[in-house]
């Protein structure tokens, strides 16, 4: 469902990607690994349509990104690497500020289960006063409001205590395999990703992510 063929990143004359190809189905979850600076984040945003590649074409379910970016868009969730949500606003208002932007309208209650669902359950508490595991499953609940079919999460579950991994971990897996969304994620947790990925890949110069999940028995891809 996504495809990737040949893509390039520079910035300025700093090449960060280069000639990236893959492709995942539907359904999928895969992990995103390599050291910091590798370019994982960036590799996100161009699948995100946050940014546009130097080189190389991306489709997603056989369609050009460049011929049809605003369908593209509407059909992806994108949660970066840096939580970004109101501070001052409730859980709710958030919910309710971004269904406002999404491409779908959703019901105050539809939002509130997407909360639930997550095991978010402070509704009314202004979002300063939450921990860094609560805002980024407000986080990730805000980029499901429009039912996307590619979630890309980068570093989903940094800094967050055990027991909101885990739930976080179900709900992604659930969200996969019950229905169907693919899921493109990246995390330096190698626990997590073999708990949660169906496969890797990697990318980076450094050898070391890609050697040891290879002796770990995981299923992975370098990409350079
Ligand atoms: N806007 C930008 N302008 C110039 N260089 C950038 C920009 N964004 C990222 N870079 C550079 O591109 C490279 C890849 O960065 P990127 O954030 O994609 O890496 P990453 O794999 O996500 O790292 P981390 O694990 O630290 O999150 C880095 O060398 C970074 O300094
Ligand atoms: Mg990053």
């Amino acid at each position: 469902m996504l495809e990737l063929n040949g893509v390039r990143k520079s910035y300025k004359r700093k090449q960060v990607l280069q000639d990236v190809t893959f492709q995942i189905q539907e359904g999928e979850i895969v992990g995103l690994v390599g050291e910091n600076g590798a370019g994982k984040s960036t590799l996100l945003q161009l699948i995100a349509t946050a940014m546009e590649p130097s080189a190389g074409e991306l489709r997603l379910n056989g369609n050009r990104y460049e011929d049809d970016m605003k369908n593209i868009r509407k059909r992806i969730g994108y949660v970066p690497q840096e939580i970004s949500v109101w501070d001052e606003y409730t859980v709710e208002e958030n919910m309710r500020f971004f269904e406002r932007l999404s491409w779908k309208r959703r019901s105050p209650e539809e939002c509130r289960q997407l909360c639930l669902d997550l095991q978010l359950t402070q509704w009314t508490e202004p979002v300063h006063a939450l921990s860094g595991g609560m805002k980024r499953k407000l986080n990730l609940a805000i980029s499901l409001l429009h039912n996307p079919i590619l979630l890309l999460l980068d570093e989903p579950t940094v800094g967050i205590d055990l027991k909101s991994k885990t739930e976080i971990g179900s709900y992604l897996k659930r969200l996969a395999k019950e229905e169907g969304k693919t899921i493109l994620y990246t995390s330096h947790d190698m626990d997590e990703i073999l708990s949660l990925c169906d496969r890797v890949l990697s990318i980076g110069e450094d050898p070391f992510y890609f050697e040891l999940l290879q002796a770990r028995g995981i299923q992975v891809e370098r990409l350079y």
